[in-house]
């Protein structure tokens, strides 16, 4: 037993223990919260001539509303835009917007309507674009082709350039989207600029349209060689690109392009701008040429300048410089030096615009909430296999529920639902469950078809798409080509194979763009990371200082072309004829993969459902919530 001194000593010990540790505490509170959170944004660098990029903005205009990092929305993107513009003309500089397509798909504001874009179209030509072309996904369906040509082009005029896709007018006539190329001249530097306009080569375009390659264009038509020859050099200040290309280095349409460019222009600064993954990322092609590419769905506005002078100019970052903006007011206003009088950012068109947004959501009813989300589900900052995984939410969940629109059509008794993973554009986040919810996550209203199979060869079709992610294979001759990469989501596309290959295995933090070393690894989980939001730290050819808030890395895990939903019985044998339901369109890839499996089949698929991935996900919310 403790005398009572020595118990009372003990106490006043362990009270002064705890009043340490409470200090302590404090301390470290105040360490931290002394870090300023908005001081941590990196300032852009400007030069003669700076460019603000947007791309594959797929109809985000009203900001993310469940995402503090993406809460701007187009009416102070177009506030910004102004407010920078009055920075460069102040400094006698230039400053163009790019914007490189793909507007459509992803979000209830451009997708709910009939036709598709009906709404949000309007809303995105307020912004006042210099340069801008068009993406794939204009290009799906005749009608947001015929509003491209019809409302974008006539509002843009010649500022819209578009080099390789054509538009078919009712005569049969090919005519191009804009201008197959342009030349301008700088308001402020005088700078005379050249202008192409480029999509990758892409085949699965409407009958009403044409694409050609950018290799097509560049060795074989004659306008191509002419618009050269007619802008010798000496007259050429600035070559602009603005394409809805990858440019990453695996990626070679743009490197062809730039050789072609490089024979006629040795000396030329060239500029590229790219899209269609939905990564950040910036390459050097050469000593004076970068290409930038910004992101997707509103969440990056890309920031490139170029120093034109070449005196005391030692290197290429000394020419060149880049930035990924955060798409949010914070950045907004820190980019403009309105961070100390926030009220008078806005600028009178920027209002109308966020009013304008503000009334279309409320007249499509987005807002409306069919249900309720607990948590959050992932598209890949988790493994497939996670229970937060939508992938895996839906395979074991929500495709089950998936049922023949009619009685008459005939079914087996198992049967296994294929949806390329592509199919879903976004994360599912905890809160309301709305109509723009359905649009986020799963934009696309396809059609389920089914073939009657054995058994045995079904359950091979899956593991066949995933097992071609690299390989372009070419089909019999006049059939389009096939590649199963794009079955994926496009940020996924230039992952390597033997990443997924090894996916079961993976634990660790996986490239954003590129693999992060275990120094970079533990400057990032160093102090800071507790309270950075996370996000992108985009690793590019410049290094990873060109996100403009420091983010904590997230983990993006690689996800298979194509998963499945297996309702089979184990019992039976491998000849039961069993049924593969897919979207009709997937069916070139379903048929790529039967031919390689050897498998003829006799009939073509039948027609199984209309209740696609968003429809079945609305039900399921309201049936049974997440
Ligand atoms: C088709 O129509 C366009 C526009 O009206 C015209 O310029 C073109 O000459 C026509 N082409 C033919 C083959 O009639
Ligand atoms: C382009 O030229 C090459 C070689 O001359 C030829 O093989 C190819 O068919 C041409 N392509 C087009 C679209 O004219
Ligand atoms: C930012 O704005 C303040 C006035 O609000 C001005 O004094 C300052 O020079 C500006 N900074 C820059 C870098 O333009
Ligand atoms: C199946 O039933 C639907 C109506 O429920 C009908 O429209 C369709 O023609 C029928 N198909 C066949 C093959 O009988
Ligand atoms: C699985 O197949 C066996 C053999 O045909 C059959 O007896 C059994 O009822 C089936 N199970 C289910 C759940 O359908
Ligand atoms: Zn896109
Ligand atoms: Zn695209």
């Amino acid at each position: 037993m403790f005398e009572a001194g020595i118990y009372r000593k003990l106490v006043l010990v362990f009270l002064a223990i705890v009043a340490v540790v409470q200090v302590l505490k404090l301390y470290h509170i105040f360490a931290v919260r002394s870090q300023p959170p908005a001081g941590a944004i990196r300032d852009l660098t400007w030069g003669d001539i700076n460019f603000l990029h947007t791309t594959d903005t797929h109809g985000w205009y009203s900001g993310h509303l469940n995402q503090k990092s993406y809460n701007a929305n187009w009416g102070d993107f177009i506030s910004f835009a102004t407010r920078l513009k009055q920075i460069a003309a102040a400094n006698g500089q230039d400053l163009l917007l790019v914007d490189s397509g793909d507007r459509h798909d992803g979000n209830g504001l451009s997708d709910i309507t009939i036709p598709n874009g009906i709404a949000s179209t309007p809303i995105f030509i307020q912004q006042d674009y210099d340069i801008l072309t068009i993406g794939n996904h204009e290009l799906y369906v005749w009608e947001n082709s015929v509003q491209e040509y019809e409302t974008v082009v006539p509002h843009f005029k010649e500022k819209y350039v578009c080099s390789n896709v054509e538009f078919k007018l009712p005569n049969g006539t090919f005519v191009p989207f804009g201008q197959k190329y342009r030349f301008f001249q700088t308001p402020n530097q005088k700078l005379n600029v050249l202008t192409f306009g480029f999509l990758f080569d892409f085949n699965r375009n409407n009958d009403g349209t044409k694409v050609t390659s950018i290799k097509d264009v560049v060795d074989n038509e004659s306008w191509f060689q002419e618009a050269l020859e007619s802008h010798p050099p000496e007259k050429v200040d600035l070559i602009v690109v603005v394409g809805h290309v990858p440019i990453s280095h695996k990626w070679p349409e743009l490197f062809y392009l730039h050789e072609k460019l490089r024979e006629k222009y040795p000396e030329t600064k060239i500029q590229y701008f790219g899209g269609h993954s939905h990564i950040r990322d910036f390459t050097v092609f050469d000593e004076k040429s970068t290409a930038l590419q910004s992101g997707r769905y509103c969440e990056t506005v890309g920031w490139a300048s170029i120093n034109m002078k070449d005196d005391n100019v030692r290197n290429i970052r000394e020419r060149y410089s880049r930035s990924y903006i955060d798409f949010n007011l914070n950045s907004f206003l820190h980019h403009a030096n309105f961070t100390d009088n926030k009220d008078q950012f806005d600028t009178e068109k920027g209002l109308e615009v966020s009013t304008l947004i503000k009334k279309t959501r409320k007249k499509l009813e987005l807002n409306r909430p069919l249900g309720y989300v607990n948590d959050n589900y992932y598209v890949d900052y988790v493994p497939v296999w996670d229970k937060k995984n939508i992938f895996n939410l839906l395979t074991t969940k929500i495709l089950t529920t998936l049922q023949p629109e009619n009685s008459n059509i005939t079914v087996a008794e198992e049967r296994i639902i294929i949806i390329n993973t592509g199919s879903i554009r976004y994360d599912l986040y905890k809160g309301p469950y709305t109509i723009d919810t359905q649009y986020i996550v799963s934009p696309f209203e396809n059609q389920w078809h089914k073939l009657s199979l054995p058994k045995s060869v079904a359950v091979k079709v899956g593991r066949k798409l995933n097992e071609n992610s690299y390989i372009l294979a070419n089909t019999e001759q006049g059939m389009k080509q096939i590649d199963n990469r794009q079955l994926a989501p496009p940020h996924q596309l230039l992952m390597p194979y033997e990443e997924l290959l090894s996916m079961e295995k993976r634990q660790d933090i996986f490239k954003y763009p590129i693999a992060l070393n275990n120094d970079d690894k533990i400057a990032i989980e160093s102090k800071h990371r507790a309270k950075l939001p996370k996000g992108y730290v985009t690793y590019d050819d410049f290094g990873h200082d060109g996100d403009d808030t420091p983010h904590k890395a997230v983990v993006n895990y690689p996800v298979p072309n194509v998963v499945e939903s297996k309702q089979l019985n184990k019992s039976t044998s491998g000849d039961t004829i069993i049924d593969l339901v897919f979207y009709d369109f997937i069916t070139p890839n379903i048929l790529w993969a039967l031919k390689e499996l050897n498998y003829h089949i006799t009939e073509s698929s039948e027609f199984y459902s209309n209740q696609y991935l968003g429809l079945l996900m609305n039900e399921y919310v309201k049936e049974s919530g997440i």
